[in-house]
């Protein structure tokens, strides 16, 4: 089924990887409601990869890995229905997942069975282990036809990290997110390379098919599977923003259980998560100024007629970022101007002489969100 916004959640994989079990996944979505993320929208749990036993059974089926979910993936899913949240699980469309575990490859049919009858609402499919001589477009059509006819409303998020042209057939295959680059790790230089693959394919996402900037480091600060150097919290803002903008999924990847209030904060940023559920799902463009790619200016017209304006300074000084109301749509002799409120400090802010203009520390951002309003 069509998904009118991209997904928001939480994910396993950034911070445990294969150290899960039933007990974190409970405990962490029980935080999700505690928190107050659900009530904003973070709703998925998924179960990355690590979460079955290395063989499957004689019978040919997925075993859950009883150590790690003693009481299977039912109970899992039944208490996260429970809680008001929906279950994510995760396979592959190569014969093993990236960490080895069996996959779905000529399995598919049976798998997305398992999957309806376990009560999972979001399958992540992967791309390891696909063997060379299938094509890889053919075996997530494969799944889309599977999971589409499987009795339960499964939402297909694929992941085969744009790899042969993702972007060219995706939206063929059923998938409602697609994952764009390689993953993602706890670093400055990893946000800054996942945004900057993103001007070529700003047109391949939205509504129909959201292009997935992979799950967030927001508040990993270096802890767990991805977390290497860490980033600075305004890094993270800008990350958060960005995905936000660009209308990526939002799956939370660091330990909700342990999160500090910045970390809340950013996460659930009433501007930014505006812009991210709006459900028009009108594609973002951009603006390179002075030729310089580490100054973008990412812009999104809304449902109700307003306009998401981002400013990111992706470079290591500081900078004067400036643009035209004329050029995203509103010319001075419209009689019109902009203004509005700007994500995390609530800040007013209008456009002066239909100029809008702010000076950005490196590694930061600034997005408002406008309103056209008569002069
Ligand atoms: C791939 C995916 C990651 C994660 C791991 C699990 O690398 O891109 O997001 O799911 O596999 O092994």
């Amino acid at each position: 089924m069509i998904k009118n916004i991209p997904p928001m959640g939480w994910n396993t994989w950034n911070t445990f990887a294969e150290k899960i079990n039933e007990e974190l996944v409970l405990s962490s979505a029980e935080q999700l409601v505690s928190s107050g993320l659900k009530k904003v929208g973070y709703e998925y749990v998924v179960i990355d990869d690590c979460w079955s036993l290395r063989e499957r059974d004689r019978s040919g089926a997925l075993v859950p890995d009883p150590e790690k979910f003693p009481h299977g993936m039912k109970y899992v899913a039944d208490a996260l229905h429970k809680m008001g949240l929906k279950f994510g699980m995760y396979s592959c469309c190569g014969g093993m997942t990236c960490a080895s575990y069996p996959a779905s490859l000529n399995h598919e049919y049976a798998d997305a069975r398992a999957f309806a009858r376990w009560g999972v609402d979001y399958l992540k499919y992967d791309y390891c282990f696909k063997p060379s001589s299938v094509d890889g477009k053919a075996l997530y059509r494969r799944m889309g036809t599977a999971l589409s006819g499987c009795g339960r409303d499964i939402l297909f998020s694929g992941c085969s990290w744009g790899s042969d042209n993702t972007h060219e057939w995706i939206g063929t295959t059923g998938a409602n997110i697609w994952r764009s680059t390689g993953d993602i790790v706890d670093t400055w230089d990893s946000v800054k390379s996942i945004i900057k693959q993103q001007y070529a394919i700003l047109p391949y996402g939205g509504v129909g098919c959201f292009n997935d900037m992979d799950m967030l480091i927001v508040g990993m600060h270096g802890k767990g599977h991805v977390g290497l150097k860490g980033c600075t919290d305004d890094e993270y803002r800008l990350h958060f923003a960005a995905w936000c903008m660009l209308a990526s999924p939002l799956m939370i990847g660091c330990d909700v259980r342990n999160m500090d209030e910045t970390t809340k904060e950013i996460l659930t940023d009433p501007v930014l998560l505006s812009i991210a559920k709006d459900e028009r799902g009108n594609r973002p463009y951009f603006f390179h100024n002075w030729n310089n790619d580490d100054w973008t200016i990412f812009v999104r017209l809304l449902a109700n007629g307003d306009i998401a304006v981002g400013f990111f300074n992706l470079s290591d000084s500081g900078v004067d970022l400036w643009l035209s109301a004329d050029d995203i749509g509103v010319p001075d002799f419209s009689g019109k101007t902009l203004s509005g409120v700007e994500a995390y400090s609530g800040a007013s802010v209008r456009a002066v002489n239909g100029v809008l203009s702010k000076e950005l520390a490196p590694h930061s951002c600034a997005v408002w969100r406008l309103q056209v309003k008569n002069k």
